[in-house]
């Protein structure tokens, strides 16, 4: 089997910013937070999405949404993802303070939710590419960086992602992502990697393809049938954040033990106790899917009271994990 880190690796060139590789971590909602980001970034990941923030949100100064835009110094190369559909408050959220930390600036127009769609965000733009259009020059008017992460279509009968991909170019966008599945597809089925090749033929700027990658085989078919300059993995990341050091042949020496220690620290050197739990707990489940006989230690997990108690069980579920292992 052909390696990626052999065949396809490679700098990513975004606009005026060079991304170290072009494994990058996807954004998902509830999950790619500071702590998750800071992990993927060292095994190797390119770069590292916030989830989606509503654009309209930080307009009116929402706290639970600013909250979500945490960073500090030691997250280089900052990508976060605006979500919304009103061209004034993507300019105001790309210029504002919540989002000035951050380097890129990634539209949503690739959200399949039907309460999004409703409200002409996310999948919904790819049919009204004027308005998507002047999202994009919108954010542009920032200075940042903007990328725009799409599908091809609501469905297969409207396949529109030659001319999406074409418009994201004219409008200023330095890098496209196309998640191969229509809307209805929501996150299932095989990738349409003929739709995402259709994008890499169309523009001259980076694409980046997604859907459905986890393994490094995954990794290498998807960029032998699209001709894609990079490749995003979504929930596989979540599950296996090694995999970004597999692809980059990067040597962290990191285990799933020495990975959920330090995620235990960041995380509560950046959220209260009760975020923090919440976050490690959904990570450490995310660690344990593929690890048999963990239901137990899983309940204990949530059966605890505070910090100290999880960081225990965890050491303990993660430590005996890499005994047997080794
Ligand atoms: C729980 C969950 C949350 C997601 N949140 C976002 C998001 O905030 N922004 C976004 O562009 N895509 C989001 N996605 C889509 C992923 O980024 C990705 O495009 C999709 O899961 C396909 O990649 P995969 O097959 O590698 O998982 C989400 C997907 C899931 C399953």
């Amino acid at each position: 089997m052909k390696k990626f880190s052999e065949v396809y690796l490679k700098k990513l060139h975004i606009g005026n910013i060079t991304a170290d590789s072009n494994v990058l971590m996807a954004p998902l909602a509830g999950y790619t937070s500071y702590p998750f980001r800071r992990m993927c970034r060292k095994l190797g990941a390119g770069l590292a999405f916030t989830e989606m923030v509503s654009a309209n949100g930080l307009k009116y100064n929402d706290r639970a949404t600013a909250k979500l835009l945490y960073t500090d110094e030691a997250e280089t190369l900052k990508a976060v993802q605006l979500l919304g559909s009103v061209p004034s408050a993507f300019e105001y959220a790309c210029k504002g303070e919540y989002t000035a930390d951050y380097d890129i600036v990634d539209i949503n127009m690739g959200c399949p939710v039907p309460n999004i769609i409703k409200s002409g965000e996310g999948c919904a733009l790819t049919r009204d590419l004027p308005l998507a259009s002047e999202i994009i020059e919108a954010c542009k008017r920032s200075g940042k960086v903007v990328t725009v992460k799409f599908r091809p279509g609501m469905n297969r009968k409207n396949i529109v992602v030659s001319e999406f991909a074409k418009m994201c170019e004219a409008s200023g966008a330095d890098m496209i992502t196309v998640h191969g599945r229509t809307r209805d597809m929501m996150y299932d089925g095989e990738p349409l990697y003929e739709c995402i090749e259709a994008a890499k033929n169309a523009v001259n700027i980076p694409v980046i393809a997604n859907g459905g990658i986890y393994s490094e085989e995954d990794a290498v078919k998807m960029m032998d049938r699209t001709g894609a300059d990079g490749v995003m993995i979504a929930r596989y990341g979540m599950e296996n954040p090694m995999i970004f050091s597999e692809l980059t042949g990067k040597e962290t020496g990191e285990t799933k033990y020495s990975l959920m220690m330090e995620q235990i620290n960041i995380a509560q050197s950046c959220f209260d106790e009760t975020a923090a739990m919440d976050y490690i707990r959904k990570l450490a489940s995310y660690f344990m899917k593929k690890i048999p006989g963990t239901k137990a230690l899983k309940q204990e997990m949530y059966m605890c009271g505070n910090m100290q108690e999880l960081r225990n069980v965890t050491e303990k579920i993660f430590g005996e994990t890499e005994k047997q292992d080794a």
